[in-house]
């Protein structure tokens, strides 16, 4: 892609369902000169999203959708996004999977944090499943979002090494951690 600077940074909006910390990062990654991105807009799917609370500390604009009826949600969102000017999306911790129609309308212009090593452990509880499996690394994985849930082509991954004192705890912060660092990597290698 195009390499962006000053005043043609992408215009993107982040996803989320709860504690945010990916998205505070985001925001945080947002601020610096060489970022390829303006955060615009979050959405949720829950009100009360902790998430939410970084939104009001640099007035992005917010906006929850209850998802009941997924149709007319996302064709909500759509609008909202048009109004809003949006070229690029961040999935972060967001826990509702988007449609076919909704994905192809922004095809390739969605991307999403997944807290495994992809092809690997693709839905929920992923480090419980590492765990079982007495894997002796974990990780995370920055990927395309597309039809089939955590299937889209890789964009980065870091792999993190196991220890004998490890838990599904310790795996969740140490992983965490690392998604703090390779999500903003690998919206720069996109963009670079
Ligand atoms: C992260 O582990 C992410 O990989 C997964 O959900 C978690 C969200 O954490 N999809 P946070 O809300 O960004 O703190």
């Amino acid at each position: 892609m195009e390499k962006l600077t000053g005043l043609n940074k992408l215009k993107t909006a982040i996803f989320i369902s709860g504690t945010g910390s990916n998205f505070n990062n985001l925001i945080k990654f947002s601020k610096i000169k060489k970022t390829p991105i303006s955060i615009n807009l979050v959405i949720s799917n829950v009100y009360n999203a902790k998430g939410l609370r970084y939104a009001d500390q640099i007035n992005i604009k917010k906006k929850v959708f209850n998802f009941k009826d997924i149709k007319d949600t996302e064709k909500k969102i759509l609008i909202l996004l048009k109004k809003e000017k949006i070229d690029f999306i961040c999935l972060a911790g967001f826990m509702k999977i988007l449609s076919k129609d909704f994905i192809q309308k922004f095809n390739g212009k969605i991307i999403n944090i997944h807290p495994s090593l992809l092809p690997k452990y693709k839905g929920l509880n992923t480090h419980r499943r590492a765990i079982a499996n007495k894997d002796k690394f974990v990780g995370c994985t920055v990927h395309y979002v597309t039809e089939k849930l955590d299937s889209g082509k890789i964009i980065m991954q870091k792999k993190i090494k196991v220890t004998a004192k490890d838990s599904v705890a310790s795996l969740a912060k140490k992983v965490l951690k690392q998604e703090h660092k390779l999500y903003p990597a690998a919206i720069m290698k996109i963009f670079n």
